[in-house]
This record gives C-alpha cells, structure tokens and sequence, in this order.
C-alpha cells in the first residue's frame, strides 16, 4: 500500500471554486478518490474516466485568456528581451512566418486582406509586421502600437499560450487561417525567436538556435540542460488525471508553471518537489486558473476526414492494439492512459531517453493520452518518432512483437483515428 503525501504546492486547487462548501467538498471527494487510486495495484484496471460537465461561461472566459492574456509577460518580452524593437527593426511578415509566427484572417479588415490579394501590402516590411500586431492577427503575441510623430511604435510586446497552443488552417495562405486553439504549433521556432533577444547571452543562444521548430525546453532556465520537448496538443485532456509527459501534475500546475517561469507572467509558483519558487510581482495567473482549465477541457480532439483512414484496416489495427500489439496494457480505454491510475513508466521499459524524465517531479514518463495523432507529428516527448509508423516500428523492437508489414500498417491506419 502507498502512503500518499501531497506536497505543499502554491497552486489553486481543482475547483471552480465559487463555493467554499463545495471547493471544500470537492478537494475532500478528490482526497479519498486520490487514496482509492494509491492503493489501487491491480495493473491492468480500466482507468477510471470523469470527463467534466463544463460551464460555458467560464469556458468563454478561459477562451480569452488562452488566446490574448499575457499575465503581464509584457515586463520579460518588452523590457528584459526588447521584442518590440526587434521586431520593429527587422521582423518583416516573411520572417515572422518563416520563424513559424500565424496570422489570424479573421482579425484582418476586408481592405487588408483584398490590398494582401492585390499584392498591395509588403511582406519584406517590419512595419507591415507592426500594422498587423496593431490589428491583433499575430497568433499568441500581444503587441501595444503608439502613434509617435505620425509613425507606428511597437511600443510593448508579450506573449499568451497561443503561441505554442495554436495554429491556423492556412484558408488564406501559408500560416495565415483560422484559429486552431489547442493546436500545437510545430512550425514554431520558440528558441530561434527568442534569440534575436539582444539581451540573451551567447551560451543561452547556443541553447535556443539548437531547438528547431514544434520544440521548447521549459526547465532550461532553472538546470541550464539542454532538453527541449515537442510542443505537445492542449486539446482532448477532459478526464485526464496528470498533465505532461511526464505525469507531473494537474492541468493548472502546469498553466501556472508555464505562466509564471516561462512566460515571465506575473505570479507565483511554488515547488518544493522541484526546488523552485519564483515570485513574480502581484499575482494575475491564480484567479484566472479555473477559466483557462475549462477552456482547455473543452478543446475538441481533431479527426481526420471521413475516408482518409482505411476503415476496414482499422478495425483489424483496433484488435492488434487491443490484442497481439499489446498497447492498450498501458494505453487504456477512452483515454488511452493508465494515468488515471496513477501508473507511471521508466523511460527503459517504454524505451525512451531517460534524461528529460530525470528532471521532472516523477522522473518517468505518463502513457500519453492518444488523441489526434494525425494532426501533431512527430511523436513522444522527443519528437523521435516522425510518423506513426516509426512510433509502431518502435514499440516492435522494444516488445519484440515481430509485427508483419501488414500489421503494422492497420496499427498505423487505427492510431491515425484516434
Ligand atoms: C513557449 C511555448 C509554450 C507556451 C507559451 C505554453 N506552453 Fe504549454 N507546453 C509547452 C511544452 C514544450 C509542453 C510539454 C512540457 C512537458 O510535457 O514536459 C507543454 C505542455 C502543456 C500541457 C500538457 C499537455 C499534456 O498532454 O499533458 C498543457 C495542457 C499546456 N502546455 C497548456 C498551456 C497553457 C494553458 C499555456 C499558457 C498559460 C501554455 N501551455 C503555454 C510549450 C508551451
Ligand atoms: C509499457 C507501457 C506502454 C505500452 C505497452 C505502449 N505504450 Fe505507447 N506510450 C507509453 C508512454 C509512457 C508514452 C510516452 C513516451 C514519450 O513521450 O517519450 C507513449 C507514447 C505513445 C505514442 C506517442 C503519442 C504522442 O502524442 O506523442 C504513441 C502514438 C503510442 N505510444 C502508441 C503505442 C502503440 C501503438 C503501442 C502498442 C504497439 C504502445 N503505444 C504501447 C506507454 C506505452
């Protein structure tokens, strides 16, 4: 039996928390579930699922934060990194796309996108960059422009959890479309924007330009390792226990620790687990947890299209999981994760790296949930495996399943419908 300590972590806990009856009632009803779960050793029990009922107030809000909140990062951005002038000086719309920056069309007034059409606007201009900032169309970056002798000033920049979390569609053109909340954005390269910062020493830099696009690396700045991870997808969480990859903790653990150590939000963030605790000015990122959780929980799991997928080759793929492949022992049920029952993973028995594990609370890897794998190559923590295939020709070495050629094309043909 497992004596389960929590730790005393600076998070708001996972409530709504409109009530204290209720948040009280809740967090206790969440103790004893979490001790049913620690004593819970039987391997192969089907997780338990409580995907939530979500409020659509709140999720509307939480839609905001996700999209245009920047917890006041505006301090790092702006006055630590100098963005702004960066970007006024020499981000010109090509570059910003070429960096894996999105447009959001939907933001652009008819006269934009028709001068956009005609040819009519420079996309080799920084001051187009700027006009478009003004307007709100660049996806997770929050630009404040001020008119100073006639001329557009970018005078602050920040950025919201868009930035990595969303994409567009490409309705227009390349990286200009609609919104894609929960998206990862692969074609982001986060380490190589961050080092036209003049104010990142050249050691940082190394780090940053080593990353590529889809990767970041969210403990760099408290180890000085080099490790990044693939962006991963914020959608289809809804009833899952622990977030990242490696099992953490919940949702808004997480949020708050990106918000605050990474973002440079203004806040708290506590970990005793970790050794980390930054303060970070007047906490904004607590009150605004609950909101962005919902919103999360609510981002639907993207499908591919009907006829995409060999139906029939799935179904033979959906009883090879199930059965000969083995996956679901630890991919298990709706979710497809034993997270829920607490089970964790040594980077050897999944065959992973174990040195990005090594540096998180639990030092193993949770099963991912597997949701929307046709939309967010390459797969695991490590972006290791490029296409499905891979991941399959993987797990085929790791358990010596001694797969055939057309097994594991139906295993592929059934992951590419989840
Ligand atoms: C600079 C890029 C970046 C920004 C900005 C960012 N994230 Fe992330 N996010 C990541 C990376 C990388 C991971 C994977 C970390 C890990 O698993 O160890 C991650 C993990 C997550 C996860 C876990 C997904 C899963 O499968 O468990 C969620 C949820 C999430 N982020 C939501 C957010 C929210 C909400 C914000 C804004 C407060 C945010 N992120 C800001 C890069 C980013
Ligand atoms: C022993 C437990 C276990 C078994 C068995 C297992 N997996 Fe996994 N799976 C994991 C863990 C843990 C991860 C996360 C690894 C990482 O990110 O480095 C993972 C990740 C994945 C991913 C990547 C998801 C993403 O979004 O990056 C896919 C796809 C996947 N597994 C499919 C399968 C298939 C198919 C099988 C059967 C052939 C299988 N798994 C068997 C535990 C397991």
């Amino acid at each position: 039996m497992v004596q389960r300590t929590d730790p005393p972590i600076h998070h708001p806990p996972e409530t709504r928390g409109s009530k204290w009856g209720i948040v009280l009632l809740v967090a206790f009803g969440a103790a004893v579930a979490s001790i049913f779960t620690a004593c819970d050793n039987s391997k192969n029990a089907v997780a338990p699922v409580h995907p939530e009922t979500l409020d659509p107030t709140l999720v509307a809000q939480g839609k905001t934060i996700f999209r245009f909140n920047t917890f006041g990062d505006e301090t790092y951005w702006t006055d630590t990194l100098h963005m702004n002038s960066v970007v006024q000086s020499g981000v010109s719309p090509k570059t910003a796309l070429a960096v894996g920056l999105k447009v959001d069309m939907d933001t652009l007034p008819p006269a934009v996108v028709s001068a956009i059409q005609a040819g009519q606007v420079n996309l080799d201009d920084p001051a187009t960059t700027v006009t478009l900032l003004k307007l709100g169309a660049v996806v997770g970056v929050e630009g404040k422009v001020q008119t100073v002798n006639g001329k557009d000033s970018l005078v602050s920049l920040g950025i919201t959890c868009a930035f990595c979390h969303s994409t567009v569609d490409n309705a227009f053109a390349p990286g200009i479309g609609h919104r894609l909340d929960g998206w990862p954005n692969h074609d982001l390269n986060v380490g190589a924007i961050v080092a036209l910062s003049p104010a990142v020493p050249a050691a940082l830099k190394a780090i940053l330009n080593s990353w590529g696009p889809g990767k970041y690396d969210p403990r760099t700045n408290f180890d000085g390792k080099n490790i990044p991870a693939v962006i991963p997808p914020a959608y289809g969480l809804n009833g899952v226990a622990k977030e990242i990859y490696t099992g953490d903790d919940t949702v808004s653990y997480w949020n708050a620790y990106v918000a605050v150590t990474q973002m440079h939000g203004h806040g708290v963030f506590r970990d005793p687990r970790l050794g980390i605790n930054v303060s970070n000015g007047t906490d904004v990122v607590t009150p605004l947890l609950p909101a962005l959780r919902e919103y999360q929980f609510s981002l639907a799991v993207p499908k591919p299209a009907a006829g995409v997928v060999d139906a029939a080759a799935a179904a033979r793929g959906q009883a090879l999981f199930d059965g000969a492949a083995r996956c679901s022992t630890c991919h298990v049920g709706t979710l497809f994760t034993d997270i829920n029952s607490g089970r964790l993973h040594t980077a050897q028995e999944v065959g992973q790296d174990p040195g990005y594990a090594a540096r998180s609370v639990t030092g193993r890897y949770r099963t991912t949930p597997l949701r929307g794998l046709l939309q967010h190559a390459p797969y695991f923590h490590d972006g290791s495996a490029a296409t499905l295939s891979a991941v399959v020709d993987h797990y085929d070495t790791l358990m010596s399943l001694r797969l055939t050629a057309q097994q594991k094309s139906d295993l592929v043909a059934y992951l590419s419908t989840l």
